[in-house]
C-alpha cells in the first residue's frame, strides 16, 4: 500500500513544530480508553525490556508496576516529554520532516504509538523504521480513537470511517515486509444507538492494531 500524494495532505500544513510549540498537559482520550490501553500494555509488554513510546507526551499510559529496562520517548514538545515520569530518555523530531529514527537496528522489544498515527504523512516510511528498530519477536502497538486535531490529520484519515481507519493502519503494517499479519482490537460503546440519540454519554471507542516483527 502506498498513499497517494493528496491523501497525505493536512488542512493546516504549517510546520507541525509550531502547532506543538506550547505544551498541552491534557489527556487526549477518556479514562476508559486509557484503562483499556494500559491493560493491553500489561498483557503484551514484558518486564526488563526496551520500549519506545513514539509521538509521546507527558503521559505514556504504561502499567506502573512493570519495571522496564529502558523507556525511550519521542515527541514534538520537549516540555511535555520532560514532565513524563515513565521516560528514561527522550528526543524531539518532526517525523513529517524526517522519518528516519535516530535509533539502532533491532534494539527495542516494543514500539508504542498512542492516538497519533493520524498525523503521519509518510506512514509507510515510519512503519518501515518501526520494523527496523524492533528486535525479531518485538511488538508494535498502534492505538487510536475517533478524536483528533482535525486540521493536522491527513486527508485519508479525516475522510475515512472508523472501520476504514482500522484497515488503513493494517495497510501501514502490510506495506513493510517483515511484520506478522496485524491483529486488531476494537471496543466500541455498548450503549445502544437509541440512548446515544437521547444524549446518554458514550465513552471514546478504542482501537488497537498490533503486529510483531517476524
Ligand atoms: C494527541 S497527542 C498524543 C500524545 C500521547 N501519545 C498521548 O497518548 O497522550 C499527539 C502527539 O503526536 C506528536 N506528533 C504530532 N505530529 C508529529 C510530527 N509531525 N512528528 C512527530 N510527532 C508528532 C506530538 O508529539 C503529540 O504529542
Amino acid at each position: 500500500m502506498q498513499l497517494r500524494p493528496n491523501q497525505r495532505t493536512k488542512l493546516d500544513d504549517t510546520d507541525d513544530k509550531q502547532f506543538y510549540a506550547y505544551p498541552r498537559f491534557v489527556t487526549h482520550v477518556d479514562e476508559g480508553f486509557i484503562q483499556q490501553l494500559t491493560d493491553l500494555y500489561r498483557e503484551r509488554l514484558q518486564p526488563n525490556t526496551r520500549i519506545l513510546d513514539m509521538m509521546s507526551s507527558w503521559v505514556s499510559h504504561l502499567p506502573e508496576e512493570i519495571e522496564f529496562s529502558h523507556v525511550e520517548g519521542h515527541g514534538l514538545n520537549a516540555e511535555e516529554l520532560a514532565r513524563n515520569p515513565q521516560l528514561d530518555n527522550y528526543f524531539v523530531q518532526n517525523l513529517n520532516e524526517n522519518p528516519q529514527l535516530p535509533l539502532a537496528d533491532a534494539d527495542f522489544d516494543a514500539v508504542l504509538n498512542c492516538v497519533s498515527v493520524q498525523y503521519l504523512q509518510y506512514p509507510e516510511a515510519i512503519f518501515s523504521e518501526i520494523l527496523r528498530i524492533l528486535k525479531p519477536g518485538g511488538v508494535a502497538i498502534i492505538s487510536f480513537s475517533n478524536r483528533m486535531f482535525f486540521q493536522k490529520a491527513i486527508q485519508v484519515w479525516r475522510d475515512s470511517s472508523e472501520g476504514a481507519r482500522v484497515d488503513l493502519v493494517k495497510g501501514y503494517f502490510n506495506s513493510s515486509v517483515g511484520f506478522t499479519p496485524p491483529e486488531v482490537i476494537i471496543r466500541q460503546s455498548d450503549v445502544p444507538n437509541f440512548f446515544q440519540w437521547l444524549g446518554v454519554p458514550v465513552g471514546d471507542p478504542f482501537y488497537a492494531a498490533i503486529a510483531y516483527r517476524k
